[in-house]
C-alpha cells in the first residue's frame, strides 16, 4: 500500500495576527509596574535570553517574567533551579532574577550534552545532542554571583545539592529518564505556591517529555497547565494549605486535600512524627500515628494520603502497614521509581463521633546521613506525609 504523500511543512506564523502582544505591565503600564517595585528590566533581561536557541520564543520569556513577579507578590520562599542548562540562555535569566530576589540559582547539566544511558526506551531513537557547550562558557555568560553550577549526570548529581526549598524549578532536559528523575527530586522540595515548569511537553517533538510529565502527575493533586510558548512548556504551582473547617482536640478531615503543612495538620498528628515543615512532615521511628474523628455512623470511608517513603530510595520493594486498633487495613508498596504518590486505605467503622487512631508502620527507616555522607540529618525517617483527605 502506498504511503500518504508527506505534507508540506507549514511555515512558522510570526506576523500579525499570529504574533503575541507583550504583557501590558512591561510596556503600557510599565511606570505603574516600576512603582510597585517591578523586578523585570525588559531590555536588559531579554538580551541574554535570545542569544541562540530562544529567538522568537518570546512567550517563554514573558512567562518566566510573570512567574517571578508572582513569586515576589506571593512571598514564596526558596531558591531557583534549572535542570538542563545547555548554553545558559534560560539559566542566565534565572541567575539574574536570583540576584535581584536575593536567592540562589542552582544550575544542573552534564555540560556535555545527553548521556548515552538516557537514550533508551521511548528515547531510543534520539541522537546525542547539546554537546557543543562547556561549563566554562556557561559560567562566563551567566556569571557566578548568586549562582551554583552542579555539573554531572542527573540524578547522580543531585548529591551536589543541599537539602533545599525551591520557589521555581525549570526542567528542560528533553528525555524521559532525566525529566522523571527531576520531577521526583524537585516536586517534594517545591515550596507551596512554587512554580514547576517543564519544557517540551506539547511540541510533539519529544515523546519522552510528554510521557514523563503525564506519568508523574497522574497521582498528584496538581494538574498541568499548558503554556503557549514555542516548545510547549507546561507548568504547575505546588498546592497550598487548605483550611480545616472544624477545629477540635481530635482531627477532622474533609474531602478536600489537607496539606501536611503548618497548622493545618498538626492537630491530626499523634506520636511518631518529626516537626511540621513547609512542605509536609516526616514520620520518624517504627510507627507514626494519625488521630481522626469520623462522623457518627460513617463506614467504608476511604482515606487518601499523598506519602513518600524514605527507604524507597534504595532498590527493592518496600512496604508500610496501615493499622487501625492493631488490625491491618492496608499495605502500601513503594520502590525507587514510585517512592511518592497517593495511597489509599478503607477505614473500618469507628466509634460514633469518637477517635480513630491510624498507625503507619514502615518496615524500615533510613537515616539520611547513613545513605549520603554529605548529609547531617540523623533522624530515622519512615514515611513522609504531604497531604491527606477522606475521599468523597
Ligand atoms: C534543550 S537543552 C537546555 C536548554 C536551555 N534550558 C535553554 O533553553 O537555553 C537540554 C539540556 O539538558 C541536558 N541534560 C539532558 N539529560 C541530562 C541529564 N541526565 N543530566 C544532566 N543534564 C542533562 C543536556 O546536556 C542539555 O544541555
Amino acid at each position: 500500500m502506498a504511503l500518504p504523500a508527506p505534507q508540506p511543512l507549514r511555515p512558522r506564523p510570526t506576523q500579525w495576527p499570529y504574533r503575541a502582544d507583550p504583557p501590558q505591565r512591561y510596556w503600557g503600564n510599565y511606570e505603574r509596574y516600576q512603582q510597585r517595585g517591578g523586578l523585570v528590566d525588559l531590555d536588559a533581561d531579554i538580551a541574554g535570553f535570545v542569544g541562540h536557541g530562544n529567538v522568537g520564543d518570546i512567550a517563554r520569556f514573558y512567562f518566566f517574567c510573570l512567574a517571578f513577579d508572582q513569586i515576589c507578590k506571593d512571598g514564596i520562599a526558596g531558591d531557583l533551579a534549572e535542570l538542563g542548562v545547555y548554553r545558559g540562555e534560560t539559566a542566565g535569566l534565572l541567575a539574574r532574577m536570583a540576584r535581584r530576589m536575593g536567592r540562589t540559582a542552582w544550575l544542573l547539566d552534564t555540560f556535555a550534552g545527553f548521556d548515552a544511558a538516557d537514550l533508551t526506551g521511548i528515547d531510543g531513537g534520539q541522537s546525542k545532542q547539546f554537546a557543543d557547550t562547556s561549563l566554562e562558557t556557561v559560567r562566563a555568560l551567566v556569571g557566578e554571583d548568586s549562582t551554583r553550577f552542579v555539573a554531572g549526570h542527573f540524578p547522580a548529581s543531585a548529591t551536589g545539592l543541599p537539602e533545599n526549598r525551591y520557589c521555581l524549578v525549570h526542567i528542560d532536559c528533553d528525555l524521559y529518564a532525566p525529566i522523571s528523575a527531576g520531577l521526583s527530586y524537585f516536586y517534594p522540595r517545591l515550596a507551596p505556591g512554587g512554580f514547576l515548569i517543564v519544557h517540551d511537553y506539547s511540541s510533539l517533538a519529544w515523546e519522552g517529555a510528554e510521557k514523563a510529565v503525564d506519568d508523574f502527575f497522574a497521582d498528584k493533586p496538581e494538574a498541568i497547565m499548558p503554556l503557549p510558548d514555542g516548545c510547549g512548556s507546561v507548568a504547575i504551582r505546588k498546592a497550598r494549605s487548605v483550611a480545616i473547617t472544624e477545629a477540635g482536640a481530635l482531627g477532622s478531615l474533609g474531602s478536600s486535600w489537607t496539606l501536611a503543612q503548618g497548622d493545618a495538620v498538626r492537630h491530626l498528628l499523634g506520636p511518631g512524627w518529626s516537626g511540621v515543615e513547609s512542605w509536609g512532615v516526616w514520620g520518624v521511628g517504627p510507627a507514626h500515628e494519625l488521630r481522626l474523628r469520623l462522623a457518627a455512623g460513617a463506614s467504608d470511608r476511604v482515606l487518601e494520603c499523598d506519602v513518600e517513603l524514605a527507604v524507597a530510595v534504595t532498590p527493592g520493594e518496600h512496604f508500610v502497614d496501615v493499622m487501625v486498633a492493631d488490625r491491618p487495613v492496608a499495605r502500601w508498596q513503594f520502590s525507587v521509581g514510585a517512592n511518592r504518590g497517593i495511597r489509599r486505605a478503607v477505614l473500618p467503622p469507628g466509634p460514633p463521633g469518637g477517635e480513630m487512631v491510624l498507625r503507619f508502620r514502615p518496615q524500615a527507616t533510613l537515616r539520611p546521613c547513613d545513605h549520603d555522607r554529605t548529609k547531617t540529618d540523623n533522624r530515622p525517617l519512615g514515611m513522609a506525609l504531604h497531604a491527606v483527605r477522606l475521599a468523597a
